[in-house]
């Protein structure tokens, strides 16, 4: 988590800093701070709370000129919100400052050694070491003083550093944590996400684990591990600026909800010729599918949800073992992994801690990684054997909507990829699974248009203590995304369950007027549902049902809301979208910050 930024050039660096800062709010928001590196003398202003604090503080960058400069946004590991405990970190002499990404784990031996040479800790956090421990080894070097300092930190971490001894200078180093450098004429960027810097570039590159960048208005060089230059391969980003701001809309979630259509359609259709799937993955030979013992779907969060659903696609429509598990989990577990395994890595950012490290662990252990991911050139989309991209854009809100319905569709044209390979699939049923891929973008759109009805749920819902999610199968996989939807953005506590689990002990929770959101499927499943439903109706539940247009539902709903027919294995894609509206419209009754979130951050860099 935490967002870092950095610019050196011919304009006012400040007033940069504070917009690029504000593109990654979304990673962390508990505070923020700025150094600017005017001449040879370095100034720095901090404060505790949202970006308008500071840039309040100072006058939008009138306070505090200059044109070479590092900001940081925060979200908080050690030690808690506050003007102190906010980047930049300044060495004792104020020689030093530094913004960083990410968490240092020895943190503590590193402290107890440097307070025994003599240096003072101003700060509860980690990233403070990093200032005493490069004006400890400076002596005239910086490349020389960052080598050692990588020596001594064990842990993952983006740097941005001003040195008074180098005008005009932003020096960056990153390992596992994410970094990208854009260049510009006469001025050069830092930033831990493009978005921060679209602005002004789309020229970029970034750069690896343990490279250090060194940044003049008309330079930049690149060093590699053993002090060598390196020169790197620029790319052009494809997104432009207006993709990572809010387009008349009042909050990013509820964009990037509307952009949900041309996500889907941008994710399946150009990897779909007729009937066949054709995905830009090379890994997944015929002689390799037939031989996998098991394919393991490895992720957190709402992409855990998405491997959930996966599980129900996957054996359906390829006839292999299909296990979802938490990236947390998978990591400190013994998967019994081999060369037969497939590994399936979901995640937007491509840097989530924890993914990352169940991706090294399956790969250690000889399983083939193929990773679902939506930002290019991120750490897990470099590191797996194939990847396949989301193309959802850049998704701002923390409340992920329009990249999970993305990692569904890849899941879709990988489910029918395997499946084609495989021959599990035939002829017509392929067509008919291949044409409702097709016709997924437009029915998306067709319920993403109706607002009302959800609307009054949303206002019935907002005064709730609890409300309970049940579905079965795919849709029991849609009633854990919306429960999670729900909780991150209106702080309603919220329980998603297997609706046949409930009365194994839920249902004792269940009393007059408690909400409870029942996703109503047609076909075998369809009576199931609806005895479940009457059981919590029969205990006063006030029920919002979520139902196919051909269901027929009368007095065991309070409300219905109406999904358009597709094949069921695609259900729980439209299933989702009234879901993620009701969690905002919820959330908006309640006044809360809806794109950001209390304690969250949307990248979760950290384990
Ligand atoms: O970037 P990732 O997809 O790896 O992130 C995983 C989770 O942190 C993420 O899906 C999280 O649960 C969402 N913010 C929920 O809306």
């Amino acid at each position: 988590m935490c967002g870092i930024v950095g610019y050196t050039g011919y304009r006012q660096c400040t007033p940069i800093l504070l917009e690029g800062l504000k593109s990654l709010e979304y990673r962390g928001y508990d505070s923020s701070g700025i150094a600017v590196l005017e001449n040879d003398s370095l100034h720095v202003e901090k404060a505790e709370g949202r970006l308008a604090v500071l840039a309040d503080r100072l006058q939008e960058g009138v306070l505090l000129p200059g044109k070479t400069g590092i900001g940081h946004t925060r979200w908080a590991t050690h030690g808690k919100p506050s003007d102190e405990n906010a980047h930049p970190h300044v060495s004792e002499n104020g020689k030093i400052a530094v913004v960083h990404n990410g968490i240092i784990e020895n943190y503590r031996k590193l402290k107890e050694e440097l307070i025994g040479k003599g240096y003072h800790f101003v700060s509860d956090t980690d990233t403070e070491i990093f200032a005493h421990l490069l004006d400890y080894y400076f002596r005239g070097n910086i490349l020389e003083a960052i080598y050692k300092m990588m020596r001594k930190v064990n842990g993952a971490y983006a740097l941005g550093i001003l040195c008074d001894e180098m005008p005009g200078t932003v020096i960056a180093v990153k390992k596992d944590s994410p970094l990208v450098v854009g260049l510009g004429k006469d001025e050069n960027f830092i930033a831990s996400d493009v978005p921060a810097i679209l602005k002004h570039t789309r020229t970029v590159f970034y750069p690896e684990d343990g490279e250090i960048v060194i940044l003049r208005p008309d330079s930049v060089e690149v060093y590699g591990k053993d002090g060598e230059r390196i020169e790197k391969e620029v790319e052009a980003v494809a997104w432009d600026a207006s993709a990572a701001e809010k387009g008349g809309y009042p909050h990013f979630m509820m964009k990037e909800m509307m952009e949900q259509p041309r996500a889907m359609a941008d994710t399946i259709l150009p990897r779909l010729a007729g009937s066949v799937a054709q995905p830009e993955i090379s890994g997944l030979s015929e002689a390799f599918l037939r031989n996998v013992d098991k394919i393991y779907i490895v992720a957190c969060g709402s992409a855990y949800h998405v491997g959930v659903a996966a599980k129900y696609i996957l054996e359906e429509m390829t006839g292999k073992n299909v296990e979802p598990d938490l990236a947390s989990e998978f990591r400190y577990r013994v998967p019994i992994l081999t060369e037969h395994s497939l590994v399936i890595i979901i995640s937007q950012s491509g840097e989530t801690a924890d993914s990352i490290a169940a991706m090294r662990e399956a790969k250690r252990r000889g399983a083939h990684v193929l990773s679902i991911v939506n930002v290019l050139g991120s750490t897990i989309a470099k590191e797996s054997d194939d990847v396949l991209y989301t193309w959802a854009g850049p998704e701002i809100a923390v409340a992920t909507t329009k990249a999970y319905s993305a990692q569904l569709c890849a899941v879709y044209v990988l489910a029918l990829y395997i499946a084609e390979i495989l021959g599990t699939i035939n002829l017509e049923e392929a067509e008919r699974f291949a044409a409702a891929l097709r016709a997924l973008p437009e029915k998306a759109e067709e319920l993403l248009s109706e607002h009302s009805k959800i609307q009054y749920a949303a206002s019935r819902l907002s005064s709730s203590h609890n409300i309970f999610f049940i579905g079965r199968n795919l849709e029991f996989a849609a009633a854990m995304e919306g429960s999670l939807k729900l909780k991150e953005i209106s702080y309603i506590h919220s329980e998603a369950y297997a609706a046949g689990e409930l009365k194994h002990g839920t249902i004792s929770l269940i009393e007059e007027g408690t909400p409870v959101v029942a996703l109503m499927t047609s076909g075998a499943l369809t009576d199931k549902m609806r005895s479940n439903i009457r059981e919590v109706k029969a205990r006063g539940a006030f029920v919002l049902a979520l139902a196919d247009v051909d269901v027929e539902i009368g007095e065991e709903a309070d409300v219905v809301l109406r999904i358009p027919k597709t094949h069921h294995l695609l259900r729980t894609s439209l299933a989702v979208l009234p879901l993620q509206l009701l969690a905002y419209y919820v959330a908006l009754v309640r006044g809360c910050d809806i794109d950001k979130p209390r304690n969250l951050a949307k990248s979760v860099t950290v384990e």
